[in-house]
């Protein structure tokens, strides 16, 4: 079994193809995903947010990212998996973007990397490309840029930043990226690019003409109930389970209910002898 290359998520946009993707950070819901079908999986640096509790992704580190790709990367067979390059893993010099995607290929066995940011960081997607390193852009509202943008703004949305989003994926794609992601931008803009680029956009929260789609999956399974983002659509309600199954184990460890014998280890009739000789040594 081979996993899914660029060279097939590509050849997805030509065909007309929607490409499906999901973040995903551990080995169990890997393997899920990947029995499901799913064609690419993101190691987000929404780990940070989803899993490890931070308010915002900045403080993800690159032994954060390593140890979750892994896991991921054991957990799937066929798809692609992609690793999310954390804040200040990149952007001081191309020396460093080269030296941590190494990593992330090298050591925890990603297929590519996704980075933030477009004209800005062309070079250093180019130089990434040249050395064998297949690289996503991520254009829009660019989490690692929450201080400079003064919060979750949706992005575009002016005759200038729309203009400067499409060079920003031009540049991208010039460079020899393989995708982009499209993060919160008008649903009109997210056609527009989707059009003039001949490498697939991934939207989230960019509309339904993108050429695929990627949610983060605690979003899309009903994780965090308490904020669900206007571009998210809950396919589960897993919160509202597990909640439920956890005060149905209370009830029956209170109660006495759980174990029964049926998850219990009987000795046999051997062990009644064992027990009536221990009985009478203590
Ligand atoms: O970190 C992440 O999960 C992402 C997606 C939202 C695209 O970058």
């Amino acid at each position: 079994m081979r996993r899914v290359s660029i060279d097939d998520l590509k050849a997805m946009k030509q065909r007309g193809e929607k490409i499906a993707m999901l973040t995903a950070y551990d080995y169990p819901t890997a393997r899920l995903l990947d029995e499901a079908g799913v064609p690419i999986i993101l190691v987000g640096d929404s780990l940070g947010m989803v899993v490890l509790g931070y308010s915002s992704t900045l403080p993800v580190t690159m032994a954060d990212m390593l140890h979750h790709v892994a896991a991921v990367v054991r957990g799937t067979q066929r798809t692609h998996v992609v690793a999310d390059m954390p804040f200040m893993s990149y952007q001081a010099s191309s020396e460093d973007a080269l030296r941590n995607a190494g990593r992330f290929l090298q050591e925890a066995g990603a297929q590519s990397v996704k980075l933030e940011g477009g004209v800005s960081v062309a070079e250093t997607v180019r130089r990434l490309v040249e050395v064998g390193i297949p690289v996503m852009g991520h254009i829009g509202l660019t989490p690692q840029s929450l201080n400079q943008f003064g919060g979750y703004k949706i992005q575009g949305k002016t005759p200038a930043a729309a203009v400067k989003l499409l060079n920003d994926a031009m540049a991208l794609e010039q460079a020899g990226a393989y995708a982009v992601v499209l993060e919160t931008i008008p649903a009109p803009l997210g056609k527009l690019v989707s059009e003039r680029l001949s490498i697939p956009t991934i939207g989230i929260g960019a509309g339904p003409y993108c050429d695929g789609q990627v949610q983060v999956l605690h979003d899309m399974l009903g994780l965090h109930p308490d904020f669900v983002p206007k571009h998210a659509k809950q396919y589960a309600h897993l919160a509202e389970e597990i909640g439920r199954a956890a005060r149905e184990y209370l009830t029956e460890i209170r109660e006495g209910r759980f174990p029964t014998e049926r998850e219990s280890f009987m000795m046999g009739p051997e062990g009644e002898a064992v027990l009536a000789e221990l009985s009478g040594l203590v």
